[in-house]
């Protein structure tokens, strides 16, 4: 059901820092920041051949990357993401094998424009997994 990995999330303190260790140390291709208040977030993409990084720094306290980062100081990961041909389906598949979907369970618009969802992370290896519609 799941296709390829579309891209996995860092939560970072410093936005800045990030890109430029990204940019000037890894030698990755990295774009302008993208804030995203919907989401309590600003985003800089990086762009692998196979995938995408995202760098997620949190914008305002209760930004759910501010919470994550109380607990995990130096950032580290905090979602990976899946494609999946048709999220309604997928939602609908895993719901039936017990599988808790967060928020209200209805995709919604996530950092590229497409439906997403978010899969409890106790059900899946302690991973928070987001799938995007492809
Ligand atoms: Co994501």
């Amino acid at each position: 059901m799941i296709g390829r990995l579309n891209h996995v999330a860092i939560a970072v303190k410093d936005l800045a820092a990030s890109t430029a260790l990204y940019r000037d140390t890894l030698g990755a291709r990295v774009s302008q920041p993208l804030p995203q208040p919907e989401h309590g977030v600003t985003v800089v993409f990086v762009e692998l051949p196979n995938t995408k990084i995202e760098l997620l720094e949190p914008m305002g306290a209760d930004s759910p990357i501010a919470r994550f980062l109380e607990r995990n100081a130096d950032g580290g990961i905090h979602h990976i993401c899946y494609e999946v041909d048709d999220i309604l389906a997928a939602r609908d598949r895993l719901k039936a094998q017990g599988a808790r979907v967060l928020g209200s369970g209805e995709p919604r618009i996530g950092a590229h424009g497409k439906p997403v969802l978010f899969l409890h992370p106790k059900d899946f290896c302690g991973t928070l997994v987001e799938l995007e519609q492809a």
